[in-house]
């Protein structure tokens, strides 16, 4: 029987340590339970200690989650690990990860503490943590550009303080597969306390080896594998999930160990913390990128069709992938809708259904085919809605070669009077956003802003997604749309209602009055 590899997921810490990918605590709820819901063994929720934004969220994905161990990181001193606690504890299995430098480099010039201490620390920080938990994880961080020896030496006093995962850093991306694997070899065979915990290994992608160091870990004896979906992460970001993943299902015969991860689920998954993220993967990705299955050259499509595996590996549907995704039309009603809703992923509430409904009801008019595609953005569309406190009633644009692009926007603030305003700007997406920012008082600036189709056909979903920044701020908003200058209005305002919200929230951390609730 194959070995199990235990999948840790850490999109909701390392990923969201991508420049531009935060996410709220909401996505990230909803991203946690996406990831439950595909057999994720381990979910980083997030660094507790970091700031309050990140306390809630782990703790809400602790006490909501289920299925899946729930972790929260921190640094080998007494309050982030008591803080890592409190965030973790509502969980069904809650997993302190403890991380601690110990390359020459770090230890001299970022922590300027001497072997001795940071052996110390390292002890200290594992002990506190089991006394708190059952489930503890630590990390030598830059294991990669530590003396083998030193490593050895940590890993072994971890063990023998409590720690029940130890994983192995290449914090920077350094490592080459071949030298990695032997890492990991010489631990199994240097530490005599090895066999009392899982090795894991926790790979950066900046030389583009983040899977295949992972994998070459494996190979050696590692058990845990660190990962994120899309291989979001710090600068080039992790090893991806499903990369990761589907090595191992693909070459169990080679690897001799198998992931329990729910294949099927991976695409939906990619697809939703893109659209939170506001991070999309390049065309060609590996497993979740849209020409990841599609074959162009007819030498190939001719292949495929006499006999699928003389050019495909892996099956579409094995990784989530549809090839006839045609789900409804007109005359579909709240329950097949519902099904389908449900079968990607979503658990709607009886008004965002009925909402839904009617926004498919509306597309079937202008557009003949409905796919899934169409169909998850319209939900995701809703439930930005709801989250929100500005609403788009209506808008009107003039534009032309000689005219001045000017717009007239009607929003609405929760149930209160429709506001509307009007302005020029330096075209008609300029002019509406002008518009917005008078009638919301909210104005940054747009760091990023892109359209692009959705769907196929030339009566596509044109998507909006851009990232916005104001009062110090960073936020993605993403709306579709058969009328991009919709989409775009409508991207705007999730943004301004994602700053919104979080300035309220800081407003409210700070003591201000209950009630106060509009920036
Ligand atoms: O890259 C790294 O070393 C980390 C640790 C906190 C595990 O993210
Ligand atoms: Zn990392």
């Amino acid at each position: 029987m194959a070995d199990k590899v235990i999948i840790f997921d850490t999109t909701l810490r390392d990923g969201e340590q991508s420049p531009g990918a935060s996410m709220n605590t909401a996505e990230k709820v909803e991203i946690a339970r996406a990831l439950a819901a595909m057999k994720v063994d381990v979910i980083e929720a997030g660094f507790p200690i970091a700031s309050p934004g990140d306390f809630e969220a782990v703790s809400r994905v602790a006490a909501e989650v289920k299925g899946a161990t729930i972790a929260g990181l921190a640094r080998a001193l007494e309050k982030d690990i008591l803080r890592a606690h409190e965030a973790v504890k509502g969980a069904e299995r809650p997993r302190i990860h403890v991380f601690l430098a110990t390359s020459k480099i770090h230890m001299e010039h970022k922590l300027k503490k001497a072997k001795e201490e940071i052996l110390r620390l390292a002890v200290e920080g594992t002990r506190l943590a089991r006394n708190l938990v059952d489930d503890v994880e630590f990390s030598p961080e830059d294991a990669s550009r530590t003396e083998p020896d030193f490593l050895c030496e940590v890993v072994e006093a971890v063990i023998a303080a409590g720690a029940t995962t130890v994983n192995i850093p290449d914090t920077v991306g350094y490592a080459e597969p071949e030298q990695f694997g032997a890492l990991i070899a010489t631990l199994r065979s240097r530490v005599p306390n090895i066999d009392k915990a899982v090795i894991s290994v926790h790979c950066h992608n900046d030389l583009g080896l983040a899977v295949a160091n992972s994998l070459a870990a494996v190979k050696a004896g590692a058990r845990q594998v660190e990962c994120t979906i899309n291989g979001l992460g710090e600068r080039a970001g992790n090893a991806a999930l499903e990369e990761i993943v589907m090595n191992l299902k693909t070459r169990r015969d080679f690897f001799g160990a198998d992931s329990g991860i729910v294949t099927q689920r991976l695409v939906p998954t990619s697809k939703l913390v893109a659209s939170l993220t506001g991070i999309f993967v390049q065309r060609n990705k590996a497993i979740v990128g849209l020409n990841a299955f599609a074959h162009e050259a007819g030498i190939h499509q001719h292949g495929v069709l006499a006999e699928r595996s003389t050019y495909e590996i892996m099956r579409p549907e094995d990784v989530g992938l549809q090839k006839s995704d045609l789900v409804i039309g007109k005359h579909s009603g709240h329950h097949a809708i519902g099904d389908r809703a449900r079968d990607l992923g979503y658990e709607l509430s009886d008004e965002q259904l009925t909402q839904v409904v009617a926004e498919v009801k509306a597309l079937a008019d202008k557009k003949k085919q409905i796919f899934d595609d169409d169909l998850r953005t319209i939900i995701e569309g809703v439930a930005a809605e709801a989250k929100g406190l500005f609403r788009l009633v209506r808008f009107q644009v003039a534009s032309g070669s000689t005219t001045i692009p000017t717009a007239t926007v009607v929003l609405q603030r929760d149930d209160e009077e429709p506001v509307q305003d009007a302005a020029t700007g330096d075209g008609p997406v300029d002019a509406i956003y002008k518009t917005i920012d008078r009638i919301t008082g909210i104005s940054g600036r747009l760091l990023d802003y892109q359209i692009r189709a959705v769907t196929s056909g030339k009566d596509a979903l044109g998507e909006a997604s851009l990232l916005f920044e104001s009062s110090g701020l960073r936020v993605s908003g993403r709306a579709a749309s058969t009328d991009i200058l919709e989409a775009s209005a409508q991207a705007y305002i999730v943004a301004v209602n994602k700053v919104a919200a979080l300035l309220n929230h800081k407003k409210r951390a700070n003591g201000a009055p209950a009630g106060d609730e509009h920036p």
